[in-house]
């Protein structure tokens, strides 16, 4: 065998090994929204949700999440989407992230950048073009908050 690949001890083998202990990226994402997910009922009915999930799956990014935040239309605009924005925040703060990010589309999001601002968020970046949704390219505001 060739020096330097492949020893029992090799830099190689350390890192398949660490690699193979470590969570896969899938199973880190689905214990992390099970955990944060969060519900709003309201009037019987499910007015919305919120939780958060891992911003990139590479382990140096693990104390980075990123929201995911949905209010139903008809209970828009009642202060539920702040309620629920702020809880998530504070678990995902007990559970030790200390970023917390929000990808926003860039255009007809009026009603989410304003929740993130009033909870916090500030403007991180654009990114142009992004997604591809209903027929056209969407960018993408990146907004940030410091947890804890
Ligand atoms: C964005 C969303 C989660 C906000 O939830 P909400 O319960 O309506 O928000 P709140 O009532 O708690 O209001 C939070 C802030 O948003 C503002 N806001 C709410 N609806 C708005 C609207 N239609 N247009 C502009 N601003 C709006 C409020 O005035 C408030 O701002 P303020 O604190 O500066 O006064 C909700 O509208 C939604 O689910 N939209 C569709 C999906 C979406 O955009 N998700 C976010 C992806 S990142």
């Amino acid at each position: 065998m060739p020096s330097g690949i492949g020893g029992a001890g090799s830099p190689d083998r350390r890192r398949q090994a660490a690699r193979r202990r470590r969570p896969h990226p899938g199973e880190q994402y689905l214990r992390l929204v099970r955990h944060t997910l969060r519900r709003a009922d309201a009037d019987g009915e499910i007015a919305g949700y919120a939780y958060a999930g891992p911003w990139r799956r590479k382990p140096a990014y693990s104390s980075t999440v990123e929201d995911s935040i949905f209010i139903a239309p008809a209970k828009a605009g009642f202060g539920i989407g702040r309620l629920l924005l702020t809880e998530l925040m504070a678990t995902c703060a007990d559970a030790g992230s200390r970023q917390m990010i929000a990808g926003i589309a860039d255009s007809d999001a009026e009603a989410s950048v304003r929740l993130h601002k009033s909870c916090g968020f500030t403007e991180a970046g654009r990114l142009a073009d992004v997604r591809y949704k209903h027929g056209r390219w969407i960018g993408t505001l990146l907004m940030q908050r410091a947890l804890g």
